[in-house]
């Protein structure tokens, strides 16, 4: 099963060479079909259960802040932030197709994008999580459908709860590294990042595209 989806993941990556290559300013209805991110979406829109047992899925990234985008695809491209699967994509996105590519991702809206039941989660852990995201997080991330708290600032909206926890975990560890979320990370218990997760995924989002 692994050598498949290692397999499905190959060819997406060497599909995306072509498709950053092209410039077309044909159609762009659907993030599926649009030159600059139909390889993007090859992996960014996989339906999380059919991804065997990976150790988080391709996060969300449709509706995402434009400008943390951006920032976490140069960390990528520079080796700042390291992932098998993204370091090759993000090398290959020319530098002045950057920003049209972020502020069109930004500008997905969930309903361009196929739409997957979640599991029920706890209520109990969603409870406990909604207090601490409220005492911890909404300061920064804020949960509200009108945009990010700030550029650069990641919306967290219905993001799999199994990217949340790794990422929590990433920084809790310094393998993922940035000093205001090291610090939130640090100062979480296993089962209060669980709590956060379950919560945050359980919200609408991402963010829905700003006018
Ligand atoms: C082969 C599969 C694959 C392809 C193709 C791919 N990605 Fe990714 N992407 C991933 C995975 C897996 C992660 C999570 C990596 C991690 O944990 O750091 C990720 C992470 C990201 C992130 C960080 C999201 C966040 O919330 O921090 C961004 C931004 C991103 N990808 C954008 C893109 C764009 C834009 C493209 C197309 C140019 C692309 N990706 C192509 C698999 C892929
Ligand atoms: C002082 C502001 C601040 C606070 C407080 C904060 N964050 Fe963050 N958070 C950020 C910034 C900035 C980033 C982007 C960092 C980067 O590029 O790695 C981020 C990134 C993240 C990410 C990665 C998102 C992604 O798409 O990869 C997660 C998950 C996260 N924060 C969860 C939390 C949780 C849960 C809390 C509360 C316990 C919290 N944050 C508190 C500022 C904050």
């Amino acid at each position: 099963m692994f050598s498949t989806r290692q397999h499905a993941l190959g060819a997406a990556l060497s599909g995306l060479v072509l498709a950053l290559g092209a410039s077309t300013a044909g159609a762009q209805d659907s993030p599926f079909t649009n030159k600059k991110t139909a390889e993007c979406f090859s992996c960014h829109a996989m339906d999380p259960a059919q991804l065997g047992a990976p150790r988080h899925p391709p996060p969300k990234i449709a509706g995402q802040d434009a400008d943390y985008l951006a920032g976490a695809l140069l960390d990528y491209r520079d080796a700042q932030r390291n992932h098998y699967l993204m370091n090759s994509p993000a090398s290959m996105i020319p530098e002045d197709a950057l920003r049209a590519l972020t502020e069109y991702v930004e500008g997905i809206s969930a309903d361009q994008l196929p739409r997957r039941a979640l599991p029920v989660s706890d209520p109990a852990a969603r409870a406990r999580g909604a207090q601490l995201a409220a005492d911890r997080c909404g300061v920064c991330h804020t949960t509200e459908n009108t945009g990010s708290a700030g550029s650069g600032i990641p919306s967290l909206n219905g993001q799999y709860a199994a990217y949340i926890l790794v990422t929590l975990q990433d920084y809790r560890l310094g393998v993922r590294r940035d000093a205001a979320m090291q610090d939130a990370a640090a100062a979480l218990n296993d089962r209060q990042m669980a709590d956060l997760a379950v919560f945050y995924e359980s919200l609408t989002g991402l963010l829905p595209a700003r006018p």
